[in-house]
């Protein structure tokens, strides 16, 4: 195979899945060598190996004492040495048993019980938002209704005021879309280099806000995440200050992109099949396998990276301490071994053994509160609008973390509000 097979390039990413690229690496390096090129404005990095099939991404995701969270952080890109032990404090960043810790004071207030309580208001919001497009006829689904779905989910589980919510998306922005230049205002350091939006200088307002909000929550407590989290005690243990500042940011940055991009990019999928979109609509009890199936074919996180904590060997191929290892969700979903024949669409797949929550001790803690948000908002929009169709192609995200759909021109035939005669 060639020597430039590519699959770090966050510009690869707004093509689309690189399913041939994928399937060559899977089928013949399974364990393969990346450059990290220069992109744009930022520099070259040491490179990494990316892991591409479903057994060896589960092994790794699996096995946080040869795969460290810690070491590196989580993203592709290095962190910055000096920033290395602030962002550490992170949930996501942490190995066992550390991890542990903060995981079971989190899990034992974010419960199902907990999220349930929040359906009713999802269900509204969806209800309102498609409302505003339907006598319309077309739009372009990102922009007039899913960013702003998954935004104000999040803030009202989270309890943050209706007026600080354009500031949250502003954030988000900064973080996750710095590949995009839709997106990304690069800010520079004095050395004139590009300064990684995850670094605390980047996020002193951020975590301020935090502060202010969980001291709010303290004061006067309010039937939300924010206060169980600031005034929770497992096993004798509370969240501390800095935890909680973490945490709201994490939880910020990890449960916004992802599910504003699951909505459109299944839908993507979905409409691009128009069998299996008839199916559905006419069996409605398909939706929950429909989603599934949807968040395998459109991954809304696309790598994770560990770090090896010694010299290990997956798939034939020694890897060396202290060497990056990236795993990529997309490669895996579509996985031959795993998955019989994976490039059909099919909405009532079972088993539906998708990565795109991850797997092992990192494994996603919103999925519950991701999955009631995307059934609920294609029950509104798939029967509220059943002839809706593709106007155009989708405009995808500049990513190599984050599968965006910016733009998704849509169309429609107007539906009759329920009631009218
Ligand atoms: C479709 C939507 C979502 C997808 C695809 C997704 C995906 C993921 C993935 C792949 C991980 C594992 C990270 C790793 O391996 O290091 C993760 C972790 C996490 N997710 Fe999600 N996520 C979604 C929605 C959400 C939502 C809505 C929330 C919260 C409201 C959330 C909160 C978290 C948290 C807190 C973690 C870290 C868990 C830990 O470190 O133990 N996610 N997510």
């Amino acid at each position: 195979m060639s020597t430039t097979v590519n699959v770090f390039d966050p510009r690869i990413y707004a093509q689309g899945i690189p399913h041939e690229t994928y399937r060559l690496l899977r089928d013949h390096h399974p364990v393969r060598w990346q450059e990290e090129h220069e992109v744009g404005d930022w520099p070259a990095g040491p490179g990494f190996w990316a892991v591409t099939r479903h057994a060896d991404v589960v092994r790794v995701l699996r096995s946080p004492s040869e795969f460290s969270s810690w070491l590196g952080a989580t993203q592709i890109r290095d962190p910055d040495p000096a920033d290395l032990s602030f962002i550490r404090r992170m949930m996501l960043n942490l190995d066992p048993p550390d991890h542990g810790r903060l995981r079971r004071i989190v899990s034992g207030v974010f419960t199902p019980r907990r999220v349930e309580r929040f359906a009713a208001g999802i269900a509204t919001r969806a209800r309102l938002l498609i409302d505003e497009i339907a006598e319309r006829g077309e739009c372009d689904l990102p922009v007039d209704v899913t960013d702003d779905y998954p935004i104000h989910n999040l803030a009202d589980l989270l309890g943050i005021p209706l007026t600080d919510r354009g500031q949250i998306l502003e954030w988000t922005n900064r973080v996750i879309g710095y590949q995009d230049p839709d997106h990304a205002t690069v800010e520079r350091g004095p050395d004139g280099r590009p300064v990684n939006p995850r670094s605390p200088a980047m996020l002193k307002d951020m975590f301020e806000y935090a502060h202010a909000l969980a001291a709010r929550k303290r004061r006067e407590p309010a039937d939300d995440l924010m206060t169980a989290l600031a005034t929770a005690e497992v096993d004798g243990q509370r969240l501390t200050d800095p935890e909680l500042s973490m945490f709201f940011f994490l939880l910020v940055i990890a449960g916004n992109d992802t599910v504003r991009s699951a909505l459109p990019g299944g839908l993507v999928a979905l409409l691009g099949h128009p069998g299996q979109h008839r199916r559905l609509l006419d069996d409605p009890e398909l939706l929950d396998t429909a989603v599934e199936e949807m968040l395998r074919w459109h991954p809304p996180v696309l790598s994770f990276r560990r770090t090896a904590v010694r010299d290990v060997v997956l798939a034939e191929q020694p890897i060396a301490a202290g060497e990056k290892v990236v795993v990529f969700h997309g490669a895996a979903n579509f996985d031959e071994r795993r998955f019989p024949d994976p490039m059909r669409f099919d909405i009532a797949r079972r088993p539906n053994d998708h990565v795109s929550f991850g797997d092992g001790p990192h494994v996603c803690l919103g999925a519950r509160f991701a999955r009631l948000q995307l059934r609920t908002f294609y029950r509104e929009l798939l029967w509220r609008l059943p002839d809706m169709r593709l106007a155009g192609p989708p405009e995808r995200l500049v990513s190599n973390f984050i599968g965006g759909v910016k733009h998704l021109p849509l169309r429609y035939t107007p539906a009759p509000r329920l009631g009218a005669a």
